[in-house]
């Protein structure tokens, strides 16, 4: 009999953790099962372009340094939909046909995908016209994907904003200011919430939960009237401002993206709080580096878990954490659904109970 051969991508942003469950899903399907894994480079990219851009793994490509390293030894894409992929002269083509038939030219049997809701969406349907049979492995630093507690990435990226927020506290405290920190995100709340409580802010700001400049500055007048000469206030790039715009700036190829919140939140309190303030934006920061030790064990445990569903023929599902485990969910209640913050929930009540100021139902 032949060795099963399946494929793996890393899709959409990248984020710590990627490399850790490459190495699982490689390890389980080897080891358990004598597959042949081939890694495919660049996302969809890999299958699309010709020669096909891929690797085939074996053991000793992914030690125990996958766990520690940040980002995707395979590269991965953030923009370039295949089903309309952006050409050189700013048309937009479908060459979802060049994936399927790459797919078919490399000739592996499941494909396993780690990305988020983006990625679960336009992977599915390529899978779909494709009839290609998918398991998704979900990631994000947003933690914004449906269905699971945890994204592969999410802890990594809160570690480095709470650290941020321990270090903002010093120097905050020193001179008397208002620190602002502005971290990720996209259109959730989820690292800002968190880093919030965890790193003692006054004043958090989510997408999810409108907020008015006076409730603000009516918290940083209370914490001078209890007595403390500074205070730290999180925002999540995602929130718009008072009057419901958004706040992007304009990068490299013309694309939006978040950004400057921060920044027009310092300039409008200026107006009503006297206190000097500061801006740091977190940016990239949050999804490099070494992974954390949570985003290591949920990886792992995604990567062995989606290979022995292939094994049982279980296709078209994600793997998901919840109450503390792993388990599957069908692909379709995930794709491009966002899981945000519930304004009345455990993390949103806890912050208020803390006398944390995170908006105004
Ligand atoms: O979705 C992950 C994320 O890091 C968001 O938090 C952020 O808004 C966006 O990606 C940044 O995208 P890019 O890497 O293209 O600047």
């Amino acid at each position: 009999m032949t060795a099963k051969r399946i494929g793996i991508l890393t899709s959409g942003g990248d984020c710590a953790g990627l490399n850790a469950a490459l190495r699982a899903v490689v390890h389980r399907a080897i080891r358990n099962y004598g597959w042949k894994v081939f890694g495919i480079r660049d996302g969809s990219l890999g299958l699309m372009n010709r020669p096909l851009n891929y690797v085939e793994f074996d053991l000793k490509s992914v030690g125990d340094d996958m766990l520690r390293l940040g980002g995707t030894i395979l590269g991965t894409i953030n923009k370039g939909d295949p089903f309309a992929y952006p050409m050189p002269d700013g048309s937009k083509k479908d060459r979802s046909q060049d994936f399927v038939d790459g797919y078919k030219e490399l000739g592996i049997e499941a494909l396993v995908v780690i990305g988020g809701d983006g990625s679960m969406r336009i992977l599915n349907e390529l899978c779909r016209k494709g009839g290609i049979p998918m398991v998704g492995i979900p990631k994000t630093i947003d933690n914004d994907v449906a269905q699971t507690d945890y994204a592969i990435g999410f802890a990594t990226a809160l570690n480095v904003a709470g650290e941020a927020m321990d270090r903002l506290a010093p120097t905050a405290a020193s001179h008397h200011r208002v620190m602002i920190l502005e971290v990720m995100g996209r259109d959730v709340g989820h690292i800002a919430l968190n880093a919030g409580i965890a790193g003692g802010a006054d004043v958090v700001l989510i997408p999810e939960i409108p907020y008015t400049l006076e409730g603000i500055a009516k918290k940083i007048a209370e914490v001078r009237d209890e007595g403390r000469n500074h205070a730290l206030m999180v925002v999540a790039e995602g929130c718009k401002t008072e009057t419901g715009e958004s706040v992007t700036t304009l990068q490299s190829g013309g694309q939006a993206r978040y950004g400057g919140i921060g920044q027009y939140l310092a300039a409008r309190l200026a107006e009503t709080v006297e206190a000097e303030t500061r801006v740091t934006v977190l940016g990239h920061v949050q999804r490099g580096g070494m992974p954390a030790m949570r985003d290591r064990i949920i990886a792992s445990a995604f990567g062995v878990y989606a290979v022995d569903l292939i094994a049982q023929g279980k296709l078209g599902r994600m793997v998901a954490w919840q109450h503390g485990q792993v388990v599957d969910v069908p692909i379709t209640d995930v794709a491009g659904i966002t899981r945000a913050i519930d304004p009345y929930g455990t993390l949103a009540q806890t912050a208020r109970g803390l006398g944390i100021y995170i908006g105004e139902m």
